[in-house]
């Protein structure tokens, strides 16, 4: 099954009954492995989760190890039902930018024919990645 296909069944699996607007995501490892992540919300507003950390987090829960994130892939629907180009937001582009390298690739849908593809070092230039 493609990204953009398995993207849209995720969207189904979104916890987002306060916004509405629903996001799903799928990391791609560098040996093709694949996690999907969706939004879950939670009343206590913000401990909300996004998609891309969730994506992200169950493959480091599999085993993926820093530099091993190589694609994200994004869909996000709005409350209208209609699909929208969702870039990741700041905290997710920090987690990305740890777990990958520079040529990561993140994939915005708003169709299957609609992506726009930037590096995270585009979407996250000077990233924060070390404590020294
Ligand atoms: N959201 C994501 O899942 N990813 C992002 O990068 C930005 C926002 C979610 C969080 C919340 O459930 C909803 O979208 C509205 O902000």
């Amino acid at each position: 099954m493609n990204h953009f296909d398995r993207l849209r069944e995720l969207i189904d699996n979104c916890y987002a009954p306060y916004s509405k607007f629903r996001v799903a995501s799928i990391a791609v490892l560098e040996d093709d492995r694949t996690y999907g992540g969706v939004n879950v919300e939670s009343v206590a507003y913000p401990t909300t989760m996004c998609a891309e950390r969730n994506a992200i987090f169950h493959s480091v829960t599999e085993g993926a190890k820093p530099g091993d994130i190589a694609e994200v892939h994004i869909l996000a629907v709005n409350g209208e039902g209609e699909c929208v180009k969702a870039y990741p937001c700041g905290a997710c582009r920090q987690v990305i930018a740890e777990l990958s390298r520079n040529a990561a690739k993140i994939h915005i849908y708003r169709s299957r024919e609609d992506v726009t593809v930037h590096s995270i070092a585009d979407l996250l230039p000077h990233a924060f990645d070390s404590l020294e």
